[in-house]
């Protein structure tokens, strides 16, 4: 597989005399199997030309904050959620200084405030303004705000100066951004995933379920995978693709799911409990299918299991995460279910917005804190939260 394979890539492209270098970081981008949108600011215009951007992205080129016709297509928060990583190559002093000022003034400084995802920049410069005081205390601001600073590197500059400045190669940006994606903090770490929806039979064609995606449980599954966990998604019935290296096994009902979970619970270090599993199943699951012919029918509906309380009451637990779909007082029912059910974290998602969407906003409970995550793509948000979930875990 391509090492940027389905990846979603924004490249922020500012003026200076190292933007003609973005022509063929575009193309590494492609060529390693990402998808790359190009945000250009004005003065990047001057240097490299959007069409020849436009060629090698095989994406159109965003330019303007206020254009009515891009804005239709793909609004600019739209854009910024969109991304797994935005890379800004090259990073000039000036752009550097707006974005630590929290600008918003035009479409690429607009797209960082707002965006969920990674921010990487590759600064490129003249070694003089490199070095000053004030461009070194901007780029501590990014720093600090988890922005990624891949170089400068040192040599021979456009102006003729020799030093720290120059933008690193292609080739090793494109690096570090697969590594990004590569990050280490559940190595070594066991993690078992519900997923999906159930379906609690009725008669042989019938049943009853919920609008469950599974979205959410596969997203976590791969990004989990890409920082280095060992994954078994238990997931119901979904249309979603099983990401690579994960193990996936079926299931079909709630008590299948309950059966399956506990059997493979051994050196499981963390247990997250996405399904949105069916409350209750008809007591009855009648052997023929129910004929119609009657104006109405009693379905007698019993409680299904708890799955996730029940790896909660196992001897040698782990870390158990739950997760809640409230449509009201997120925060007071996320609590009440983080301590019933006796789980370690919860993240409470709003289900107004959650279900089959690609975005979601949610907010992570403790029993002593709670905080809202970033609202975004389902990629994005599952990877802080799972390094919310390796923040808290006991060494190995
Ligand atoms: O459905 P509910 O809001 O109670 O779900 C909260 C958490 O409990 C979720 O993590 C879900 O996967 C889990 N759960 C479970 N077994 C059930 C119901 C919910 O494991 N029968």
């Amino acid at each position: 597989m391509l090492p940027l394979a389905n990846k979603r890539i924004i490249l922020g492209i500012t003026g200076g005399i190292a933007a003609y270098k973005c022509a063929e970081l575009t193309r590494g981008f492609v060529k390693a199997g990402a998808d790359v949108k190009i945000v250009m600011t004005k003065s990047a215009e001057e240097f490299v030309t959007p069409l020849t951007l436009q060629a090698l992205s095989g994406n159109r080129v965003h330019q303007n904050l206020l254009d009515i016709e891009a804005e239709a297509a793909m609004g600019h928060i739209e854009l910024a959620r969109w991304a797994d990583i935005i890379i800004i190559a090259p990073a000039t002093a000036n752009f550097i200084a707006r974005a630590a000022q929290g600008k918003a003034e035009d479409l690429l400084t607009t797209i960082l405030l707002a965006t969920p995802s990674l921010i990487a920049i590759a600064p490129a410069m003249n070694v003089e303004m490199w070095t000053d005081k004030q461009t070194q205390t901007n780029v501590e601001i990014l720093r600090k705000r988890d922005v990624i600073v891949l170089g400068p590197s040192s040599g021979s500059q456009a102006c003729g100066d020799v030093g720290l400045g120059r933008m690193l190669e292609p080739e090793l940006i494109i690096d570090s951004v697969t590594q990004s994606f590569q990050t280490d903090i559940l190595t070594g770490r066991k993690i078992l995933i519900t997923g999906g929806p159930t379906r609690e039979a009725i008669d042989p064609v019938r049943y009853i379920s919920n609008h469950s995606s599974g979205k959410m449980a596969y997203a976590l599954a791969s990004e989990a995978v890409n920082a280095g966990a060992e994954v078994l998604l238990v997931s119901g019935p979904v249309m979603e693709t099983v990401p690579e290296r994960v193990t996936c096994l079926k299931v079909t009902s709630a008590d299948e799911m309950l059966h399956l979970v506990l059997s493979r619970m051994q050196d499981v270090d963390i247990f997250i409990g996405v399904a949105a599993i069916a409350d209750y199943r008809p007591a009855k699951e009648e052997k023929q299918k129910i004929k119609k012919h009657k104006n109405q029918i009693d379905l007698t509906l019993i409680k299904n299991p708890d799955i996730i309380s029940e790896v909660a009451s196992l001897p040698n637990r782990p870390y158990i995460v739950g997760f809640a779909a409230e449509t009201e007082n997120i925060l007071e029912n996320g609590i009440e279910k983080l301590t019933r059910k006796n789980l370690d974290l919860l993240f409470a998602n709003d289900a107004t917005e959650t279900f089959g969407s690609d975005v979601v906003a949610s907010t992570a409970i403790f029993a002593d804190a709670n905080f809202t995550i970033k609202s975004g793509k389902k990629s994005a948000v599952a990877r802080h939260m799972l390094q919310i979930i390796a923040s808290k875990l006991p060494a190995n």
